[in-house]
């Protein structure tokens, strides 16, 4: 499986996607630029960082960090502290640290060169590849925010050891989308497994993490911008952004699982997407402990869905499934 991908935005920009360790990668970076890293605070109770980076700021991950007070309240220790455009900044931390982190850096000065060591297997997989940033802004997500590559991301496995099971599951989420959208081996494989054997079997893990990143690279490098393709990695978040929205019960990985399935029975009423496959991909989800149904008035779910970014001329747009592992 190959661990080292390249996400091409411009001629003058790329972003390294590397699955390894991160110290060799980060540490060239030390001797040209100060680093300063923006940490999550249970990845820094858990790693000595200052050993790595010229500075460590901690911030507490989930969802209510990705704000523009949180964001603003960067810009301006940023300033405090006297960086430039020799500053290089390190996002630590699960996804919503990435796409806040990604968005300061890409908005403070015009741009500062930043990298990101993604710590949640959801953050591995998908938050941190790509290059889309961004904040939520009225408990609508990501409402304010920028395309902006990274210079390098490096999804190290050694973060993941700390991970409550409930995040494994929320990482699974994406992993099973990816699958239905371009990878049908892997698909098979992940029937063929269990979260027990994902979280403890390296091997297995790398491959499923190599897997994911390999196609959102290769969606990506077909569609930065997401003109078009690229909306096929979507695939449920109509739905779990409208939950998001309504309830803060479910995480973003549990909101992507209902939407995946909710989705998936549409296109099996609509004639769209076949019963079997249907069945095999709700099934999926329930195998990796991930809700497929949630108690919410429609109506509301309805009127959040209203503010979705694919929206056109007020109509919801939905990304459906026509089969698993083909990208239509
Ligand atoms: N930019 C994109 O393309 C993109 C794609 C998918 C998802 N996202 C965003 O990603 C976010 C979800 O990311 P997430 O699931 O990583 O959530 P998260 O960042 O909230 O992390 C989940 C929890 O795990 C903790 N955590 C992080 N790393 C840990 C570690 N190594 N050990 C123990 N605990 C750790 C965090 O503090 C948090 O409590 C959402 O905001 C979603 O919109 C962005």
């Amino acid at each position: 499986m190959e661990l080292n991908h390249t996400i091409h935005f411009a001629a003058d920009k790329q972003c390294r996607v590397t699955i390894g360790s991160w110290p060799e990668v980060v540490a060239p970076y030390g001797l040209l630029l100060r680093t300063i890293a923006i940490v999550d605070s249970k990845v820094a109770a858990s790693c000595d960082l200052y050993e790595y980076f010229h500075e460590v700021v901690v911030i507490e991950g989930g969802e209510g960090v990705k704000s523009i007070d949180v964001a603003r309240g960067l810009w301006e220790s940023l300033v405090e502290v006297g960086a430039d455009r020799h500053t290089l900044l390190v996002g630590v931390g699960g996804g919503t640290v990435t796409d806040l982190v990604a968005f300061v850096a890409s908005t403070f000065m015009r741009g500062l060169k930043f990298l990101l060591l993604p710590t949640t297997l959801l953050g591995q997989v998908d938050a941190a590849i790509g290059g889309k940033c961004g904040v939520n802004l009225g408990g609508y997500k990501n409402m304010v925010g920028a395309f902006s590559l990274p210079d390098e991301v490096v999804c190290d496995p050694q973060w993941l050891r700390t991970l409550p099971e409930r995040e494994w599951r929320c990482g699974m989420a994406e992993i099973i989308k990816t699958a239905i959208v371009g990878d049908a081996e892997l698909f098979e494989l992940l029937e063929n497994s269990t979260l027990e054997m994902v979280m403890s079997d390296d091997d297995l893990l790398a491959e499923i993490v190599a897997r994911s990143v390999a196609v959102k690279c290769r969606v990506v490098n077909e569609d930065f911008r997401e003109s078009g393709l690229r909306r096929v990695l979507n695939l449920g978040h109509t739905m779990a952004h409208a939950i998001e929205n309504r309830t803060e019960q479910y995480s973003h990985g549990e909101a992507v699982a209902v939407g995946i399935a909710y989705v998936a029975r549409m296109a099996t009423d609509r004639g769209e997407l076949s019963a079997e496959d249907c069945g095999r991909i709700v099934n999926l989800l329930e195998r990796y402990g991930l809700p497929t149904s949630v108690e919410l008035d429609m109506e509301s779910l309805q009127e959040a869905m209203m503010h979705d970014k694919k929206n056109k001329n007020g109509e919801i747009g939905w990304v459906v499934p026509r089969n698993i592992g083909s990208m239509i």
